[in-house]
């Protein structure tokens, strides 16, 4: 695994652009496989779970042609398949989402069991309970969720847990259903707004998203569409955190401030200076910090995915802080890792007391899931010495060039590829 080596006490400064939503793009690449003409989707994020993604349409027989970085052109009628190859799929959980895009275009889907992951355990209960409410067959053997329905129904269902992924999912089966869908208690997250919006472009009758109940009327068939891809509100918060960890300057563009809410009155609360206009926001983080207790919750709450982020700020807030994790359990990995650069953090079931104030040291460190190596990536920014943070390929599969982006604001860090490594271990003894 690659490794970057980072060197601390530089303030971040100058401006940067926002990719694209890795968590929209992964929603939205499924539902390709729901129309029969030509779909075009723009600023698509340049990271190795859009490729994935990809790369599965592809071995389902669907022609694309890339136009640009980050637009690709996609043939769904060519599709041919419900059965995406296992050493795809294994290596990222969004996969799923095909389930719901495949049942509704074909009548059947069989995907794998989605890995777990270090936020905890994940289950899709509640995926495969909508999918059943609207007249699936599901069989789950050797590893595999065999979906199959003549046609899907419309169905009136209730989440018992806000779920982002089993929005997605049901939205997808929905669609094309014969009748009238209520899905209620669902996600209210930008990303399932911009699914709604690329259905609807695609002839779907959605209405409701970016609220708690979505009603969808099915639809006989879907046909083509472009559709530009909303901004990472997780990487501009990124940006506005390592900004303010590090003491810089940092203007973020093309983000959508409304996104933001959450965070912004956090890092206020906290005494970061923070300016918003229509695109960009601008974060200052110039005088002492203040501790504060932050909580996580579906949005429009504080997003789960800044959590151990902010929890690198607040290790130099100068007091006690509390962070409660409401919607993961164990998204605390990142706390042993941040305590090995002198971090002094205290975990109880769901809630981490941080007492902060003393600087961080550079320390080696590894990257246990995405977040969490960004924020050893942060971290090793603001710590004293240097840094060498292993397991990156986790970074790159939700941030496009993020260390070159933190580099181009003045962050000390650069990549070293593995062969790089093994080339070292191989000096003489
Ligand atoms: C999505 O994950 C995001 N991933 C996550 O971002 C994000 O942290 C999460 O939503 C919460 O916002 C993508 O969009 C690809 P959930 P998802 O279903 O859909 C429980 C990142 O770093 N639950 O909203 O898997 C579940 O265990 C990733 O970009 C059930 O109990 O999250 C969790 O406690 C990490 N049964 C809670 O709901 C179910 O059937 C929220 O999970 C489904 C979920």
């Amino acid at each position: 695994m690659d490794k970057l080596i980072i060197r601390g006490g530089q303030r971040l400064s100058g401006k940067v652009k926002v990719s694209g939503s890795k968590n929209a793009a992964v929603a939205v690449l499924p539902a390709v496989v729901l129309s029969q003409d030509k779909l075009t989707l723009h600023n698509l994020p340049d990271i190795t779970d859009v490729h994935t993604m990809v790369s599965i349409l592809e071995d389902l027989g669907v022609p694309i042609r890339r136009r640009g970085a980050n637009s690709i052109e996609f043939r769904p009628s060519m599709l041919r398949g419900y059965t995406p190859p296992y050493d795809l799929v294994k290596k990222m959980r969004a996969s799923y989402y095909l389930m719901g895009s495949l049942l509704a275009r074909y009548g059947r889907a069989e995907v794998p069991i989605p890995g777990g992951c270090d936020l905890g355990p994940r289950p899709i209960d509640q995926h495969l309970k909508g999918f059943a409410a609207m007249g699936a067959n599901i069989e789950i053997e050797r590893g595999l969720i065999s979906l199959s329905a003549n046609r899907l129904r419309g169905a009136h269902i209730y989440l018992d847990v806000v779920s982002v992924g089993a929005t997605v999912n049901l939205m997808l089966a929905a669609v094309m259903a014969e009748g009238k869908t209520v899905l209620e208690n669902v996600a209210k997250e930008p990303e399932i707004v911009d699914l709604a919006n690329f259905l609807n472009a695609m002839g779907a009758s959605i209405k409701g998203a970016g609220t708690d109940v979505i009603r969808i009327t099915g639809v006989s068939e879907l046909g083509g569409a472009e559709h530009v891809v909303i901004p990472d509100r997780i990487e501009a918060g990124t940006f506005m955190l390592a900004a303010a960890i590090t003491g810089g300057d940092v203007v973020i563009d093309e983000v959508i401030p409304k996104h933001l809410e959450a965070v912004l009155a956090k890092l206020r609360e906290v005494g970061v200076d923070v300016e918003v206009e229509p695109e960009r926001i601008r974060v200052r983080g110039m005088g002492e910090l203040e501790p504060v207790d932050l909580k996580t919750f579906p949005y429009p709450g504080f997003p789960t995915d800044l959590q151990p982020l902010m929890m690198v700020l607040l290790t130099a807030a100068r007091g006690t802080s509390v962070i409660t994790e409401n919607v993961f359990d164990g998204r605390f990995r990142h706390v042993d890792e941040l305590k090995r650069m002198g971090a002094r953090i205290k975990v109880e079931g769901r809630t981490a007391i941080i007492e902060g104030g003393e600087p961080l040291s550079g320390a080696p460190v590894t990257a246990t899931d995405l977040r969490a190596g960004a924020a050893l990536m942060l971290a090793g920014l603001a710590a004293q010495g240097e840094t060498v943070l292993s397991d990156v390929e986790h970074i790159y599969r939700g941030y496009d060039h993020l260390e070159e982006k933190l580099a181009g604001l003045g962050g000390l860090i650069r990549r070293e590829r593995r062969d790089h490594y093994r080339a070292r271990s191989r000096k003489p003894v």
